[in-house]
C-alpha cells in the first residue's frame, strides 16, 4: 500500500491508484470533478483538465514538487505524495479558467436543457463559471441530429469528453460513432449518419456529463426536479442486462427509465435498451423504494418521503408554492 495525502487527509491505497480514485476512496469536497474520466470505461480521462490537481510533495523518495498542475484521473500516487486540491488557489483559479475554456462554445441554454439539473457543466459553472464571457467570435454551432428513433445528438452542447465513443466501443458489438476532425473542427458523429442501433446504445444517454446525446423519448416532457426517481428492477431477458433501474415518475407515470447512478454520477451497471425504452409501465417493474438523492442536488427540491408523492405535493401548498416559485426562477434566468 503506499500513503497520500489529499488537502491534509492521509489515506493508504494500492499501488497504481489514481489521485482522484484515492481522492474518492476519503470522499467528500476535497474529490475534484471529472468530467471525461468514468470509472466504468477503460482508457477514459485525460481530456476535459477538469479534475487538474497541485502536486505540492512527488513522493517521500522525491519529495520535489510537480512543476503543472497535473490531471488526477491520469496521474497515479507515490507514496508520500501530498496533494492539494481545494486548499489551493493556483487549482481553484485553474478550474476556473477550464470552465471558461469548455463553456466557449457550449450554449448556456440550461433553461430549456433536458440535461438541467443532473449537468455536471451546469454544476461547474455554478460554482466556478465566470458571470460574462471574454469570447468574441461565434460559437460553433450545429444542427441537430436524430441517432435512430430514441437518441437525439444536439452537438453545440457537446464537450467532446469522449464518454459516449468508450461506451460504444466497450460495451456495444459494433461502434458506429466517433469524434471526426480535430481541433476546432472536431465532432461526435456517426459515419454517414447512420444509426446507433444496438441493444445497448441507450447507454451513451447516460454517460454524457452534458445535454448533447438526451433521450428523445423523454425530451422536453418535464424538467427532472419535478420528476420522482425510484428505484427498481425486473427479470430481464438479456444476459448482459442488469435490470436495475431507476424509474422518474411524474404522478402515475413513468416518464423515463435510466440506469442508477452513483455519487459521481456514473452508471452503476449498464442497461440494455428494452427496459430503457420499451418498459414504462409500473407493472413492468419490481419497486425497490424511493432513490436517495444528495441533499446538494437539484432534485431534492422535490423531496418526498413516500411511493405516493403526488397526493402530498397536492395537500402541501407549501411545497407547491416552492416548486412554482424555484420553476419560474430557474426558467427567467
Ligand atoms: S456527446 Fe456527450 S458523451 Fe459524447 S463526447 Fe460529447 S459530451 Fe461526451
Ligand atoms: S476527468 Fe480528468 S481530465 Fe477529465
Amino acid at each position: 500500500m503506499v500513503k497520500v495525502t489529499i488537502d491534509g487527509i492521509s489515506i493508504e491505497v494500492e499501488p497504481g491508484t489514481s489521485i482522484l480514485n484515492a481522492a474518492r476512496q476519503i470522499g467528500g469536497d476535497i474529490v475534484p470533478p471529472a468530467m471525461c474520466y468514468y470509472s466504468k470505461l477503460e482508457g477514459s480521462g485525460g481530456k476535459c483538465r477538469t479534475c487538474l490537481v497541485k502536486v505540492s510533495k512527488g513522493s517521500e523518495k522525491d519529495p520535489r514538487p510537480m512543476p503543472k498542475l497535473v490531471a488526477s484521473c491520469r496521474t497515479t500516487v507515490m507514496d508520500g505524495m501530498e496533494v492539494q486540491n481545494i486548499t489551493s488557489p493556483e487549482v481553484t483559479e485553474a478550474r476556473k479558467g477550464v470552465v471558461e475554456m469548455l463553456l466557449i462554445n457550449h450554449p448556456l441554454d440550461c433553461p430549456i436543457c433536458d440535461q438541467a439539473g443532473e449537468c455536471h457543466l451546469q454544476d461547474l459553472g455554478y460554482e466556478h463559471g465566470a458571470a460574462k464571457t471574454r469570447y468574441e467570435f461565434d460559437r460553433r454551432t450545429f444542427d441537430r441530429i436524430d441517432i435512430g428513433d430514441k437518441i437525439q445528438l444536439h452537438m453545440n452542447r457537446c464537450i467532446l469528453c469522449y464518454r459516449c465513443v468508450f461506451t460504444a466501443d466497450q460495451i456495444t458489438e459494433k461502434r458506429v460513432h466517433g469524434v471526426l476532425n480535430r481541433g476546432d473542427h472536431a465532432e461526435i458523429s456517426t459515419y454517414i449518419q447512420k444509426a446507433v442501433d444496438n441493444d445497448f446504445s441507450g447507454n451513451v444517454i447516460d454517460v454524457c456529463p452534458v445535454g448533447a446525446l438526451t433521450d428523445r423519448t423523454f425530451r422536453f416532457k418535464n424538467r427532472v426536479w419535478f420528476t420522482k426517481p425510484v428505484e427498481a428492477h425486473r427479470d430481464c431477458e438479456h444476459e448482459k442486462c442488469s435490470g436495475k433501474v431507476t424509474l422518474w415518475y411524474k404522478g402515475e407515470d413513468v416518464l423515463r427509465v435510466t440506469a442508477r447512478k452513483d455519487q459521481y454520477g456514473e452508471v452503476e451497471e449498464f442497461i440494455c435498451n428494452t427496459c430503457r425504452f420499451d418498459k414504462k409501465k409500473t407493472s413492468d417493474w419490481v419497486i425497490e423504494g424511493p432513490r436517495k438523492v444528495s441533499h446538494k442536488s437539484v432534485i431534492s427540491s422535490n423531496h418526498y418521503e413516500t411511493l405516493h408523492p403526488l397526493p402530498v405535493v397536492k395537500t402541501n401548498p407549501v411545497l407547491l408554492e416552492a416548486n412554482k416559485e424555484q420553476f419560474e426562477r430557474e426558467t427567467r434566468l
